[in-house]
């Protein structure tokens, strides 16, 4: 079985505050997205990775990565409007014999390895869908226009879903299809594939595997990296 990870890449990084595209922000020297690519690439179990560029970057992105000698195993797709679309536009371009697909965010780059081979195990043991999920913390409320709280959720029944998350190609694909066609959006893969009925299987994700969104999220990297590094 080929397996290839998708790295959407193409955000601007807003939360973040002003600067290159988060995906280019040095992480201790080196960009987000190379540590991530890494991380991928690192995997046992993935063959191919292809990164989704903010549009009109492609070249550039693609020069960055073969400056950190990455280049030969990673293809660089332009990205689109949205996340969602990013991916589209990278699944489209993915080979043929590529059977199983990881997406895996730029903005989460000190995600393990390890992480990506679970995925893909899980996938490969016949599951279609398979998202890593860590416990939450906060407790989650539903509030409305006028920041009303309506609901609280059951905290133990909740889990906060990273990446990478693992499908089969065909589940992907039919999921994406549908959602361009009915014009939905959904902020991860696995939204999609829950939308045609696919059941989404949890394994265990990592504090390590968390989202660079903000920019406390920033110095946790870093200091992460650091302990890394050291160890
Ligand atoms: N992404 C993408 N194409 C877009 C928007 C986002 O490929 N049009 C990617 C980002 O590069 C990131 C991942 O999707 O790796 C998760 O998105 P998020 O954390 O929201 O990143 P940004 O969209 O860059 O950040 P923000 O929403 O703060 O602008
Ligand atoms: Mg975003």
């Amino acid at each position: 079985m080929t397996v290839a990870a998708i790295v959407p890449a193409a955000g601007r990084g807003e939360r973040l505050g002003p600067g290159v595209p988060k995906a280019m922000r040095p992480l201790g020297g080196t960009p987000m997205l190379v540590h991530a690519v890494r991380g991928m690439l690192s995997a046992r179990l993935v063959d191919l990775v292809v990164v989704a560029a903010p549009p009109g970057d492609e070249a550039e992105v693609l020069s960055v990565l073969a400056s950190h000698d990455i280049g030969k195993e990673v293809r660089v797709v332009a990205g689109g409007a949205t996340r969602q679309d990013s991916v589209r536009r990278a699944l489209e371009s993915l080979p043929a014999d590529v059977d199983i697909v990881l997406v895996h965010d730029a903005a989460r780059p000190l995600t393990p390895s390890e992480i990506a081979d679970a995925v893909v195990q899980k996938v490969r043991s016949g599951s279609d869908a398979v998202v890593p999920g860590l416990a939450v913390a906060d407790t989650i409320k539903r509030v409305d226009a006028d920041g009303v709280v309506t609901e609280t959720l059951r905290r133990s029944e909740l889990v906060a879903v990273q990446t990478p998350q693992g499908f089969t190609r065909e589940l992907l694909a039919k999921a994406h299809d549908a959602a361009l066609i009915d014009g939905f959006d959904a902020s991860d893969d696995a939204g999609l594939a829950e939308r045609v009925g696919a059941a989404v299987t949890v394994v265990a994700g990592s504090e390590e595997a968390f989202k660079v969104t903000r920019p406390a999220d920033l110095l946790f990297a870093e200091a992460l990296l650091r302990e890394r590094r050291a160890r």
